[in-house]
């Protein structure tokens, strides 16, 4: 699609004091991913030709988040006016229609964005469009004073306004639509004579009106408005982006038994017919293929499930597993860079990791890949159709040859050729009507003690 004549602005220079933190606020983690960059994809959806992220100064990590879009730096917070003000260093001689927004705010729809586009670009022709709610306590958000004809005349921030003001109940979301040939122009024009002395952004309304132009509303919900300004606001609108994630994921094919208790990341894919049990965490990188099953109580990062696998209950699978079709993972498995293949199982209590598990092989429970020597990973290869008996250790680097048999608990160290049968433990010994004389011996030695207390105690 050919890239349309929309810029974003997106103001992020605040460090965000309340959430009491060292890390700036628009890091902090929405679905597994910053804040800032749900901002930025939802502004990517419009496919605009630039977005501009506004740092704050030693805001380094902000714009590594930003990547791969232009960041400008606001050297000092002299409040939104100023901050996109900044911009003007990357988007001066800009005249399409420019999109301000808050890297604070994670829940606006690109939808509710294209309808300001749509209003802005209309026949009346507003030069700013402000995106405006009605919130149940307006408490600190600016006013939108409307005039006689239902046009915005001005926006005034709750600690500017009147009593009377204050009664409005239209509320200022912060994103605005500007025409961008007047934007920087009516930037620039904004002072600091009010209650907080900043340069208010919400003050370009009253200086396009001065100028003739019209400015209006688009009202959106006050679930979409959530700025964050708290840890209660970053878990509120975590709560709010998983709840859509499953909605989503429902709707595209997936069974979600306890649809509350599942958790999402940002980019979990779930192909169709995948059935998820109750409490399963799915970190970032998690890709399911169609028909897998995902049993209660499992957690999964940066894995590929394949088709008609069934994983977990209990199963705990790391960055870089592959989970082959219709293999399985089953109770407190561990498994950690690690190609499972087709068919293969392992069903109980194991550790895999850094390891190829090849089609059909049966790894019993309790085998450990002794992947790390301290200092070093190795590799353990299990070929297709080998049978690891329970409790072994494979000491890595080592490899097991396709169709070999490993006898329980053994600890192995060196290759297994193919189809070979290895084991490694002490020889056993029995002795014959040994547990008898044993049970003979301690029941005496039990009679002799009781009888000894009794006397002792005068009985
Ligand atoms: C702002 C609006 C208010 C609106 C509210 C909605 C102004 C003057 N007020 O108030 O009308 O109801 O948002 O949530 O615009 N920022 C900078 N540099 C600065 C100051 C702020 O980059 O110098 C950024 C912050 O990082 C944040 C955003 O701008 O992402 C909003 O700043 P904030 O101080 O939270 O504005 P509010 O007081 O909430
Ligand atoms: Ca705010």
């Amino acid at each position: 699609m050919a890239a349309t004549d929309i810029a974003v602005i997106v103001l992020a220079a605040g460090h965000g004091t309340r959430m009491k933190s060292r890390k700036p606020k628009v890091l902090h983690s929405i679905a597994g991913r910053p804040m800032l960059q749900h901002v930025i994809a939802t502004a990517e959806a419009l496919d605009p030709s630039d977005i501009v992220v506004v740092v704050g100064p030693d805001m380094w990590e902000v714009e590594v988040a930003s990547e791969p879009h232009k960041t400008v730096e606001q050297s000092e917070r002299l409040g939104t006016g100023h901050a996109a003000l900044q911009a003007k260093r990357k988007l001066g001689g800009f005249d399409g229609d420019v999109l301000i927004m808050f890297g604070d705010s994670p829940l606006i729809s690109p939808e509710t964005l294209q309808d300001m586009i749509d209003l802005r670009r209309s026949e009346e022709s507003p030069v700013v469009v402000v995106l405006g709610f009605r919130p149940e306590d307006p408490g600190p958000y600016g006013r939108l004073i409307l005039d006689e004809d239902g046009g915005l005349e001005r926006i005034v921030e709750a600690k500017d306004a009147t009593p009377e003001e204050l009664m409005t109940d239209l509320c200022n979301s912060g994103v605005m639509c500007v025409e961008g040939s007047v934007l920087f122009d009516m930037l620039g024009a904004i002072g600091k004579d009010n209650a907080q002395g900043e340069y208010y952004l919400t003050d370009i309304v009253r200086i396009a009106r001065e100028a003739g132009g019209d400015c209006a509303v688009v009202e959106g919900d006050e679930e979409e408005m959530l700025g964050v300004n708290n840890r209660v606001h970053l878990a509120q609108a975590e709560a709010a982006v998983q709840y859509r994630m499953r909605i989503a994921a429902m709707e595209a094919g997936a069974t979600l038994q306890d649809p509350d208790s599942v958790h999402f990341s940002w980019d979990t894919k779930l192909g169709r017919d995948v059935t998820v049990g109750p409490h399963v965490v799915f970190g970032p990188g998690v890709r399911v293929r169609h028909n897998a099953e995902i049993r209660a109580f499992s957690h999964l990062e940066g894995v590929t499930i394949d088709e008609w696998a069934q994983v977990g209950p209990f199963a705990r699978l790391r960055p870089g597993a592959r989970i082959g079709k219709a293999a399985r993972v089953g109770n407190f498995v561990e498994v950690k860079n690690a190609v499972v293949e087709e068919g293969a199982k392992i069903n109980h209590l194991s550790y895999i990791g850094d390891a190829r598990v090849g089609e059909g092989a049966n790894i019993g429970a309790g085998t450990i890949t002794c992947n790390y020597d301290g200092y070093l990973k190795s590799h353990t290869d299990i070929g297709a159709g080998a049978f690891i008996g329970s409790n072994s250790a494979l000491v890595a680097p080592v490899s097991i040859g396709a169709g070999a048999i490993i006898g329980a608990g053994s600890t192995i160290t060196k290759d297994v050729e193919a189809d070979a049968i290895a084991v490694e433990r002490a020889p056993q010994k029995s002795l014959a009507g040994a547990a008898l004389k044993f049970r003979d011996r301690k029941s005496a030695e039990k009679a002799a003690q009781i009888a000894a207390r009794n006397k002792q105690e005068g009985f």
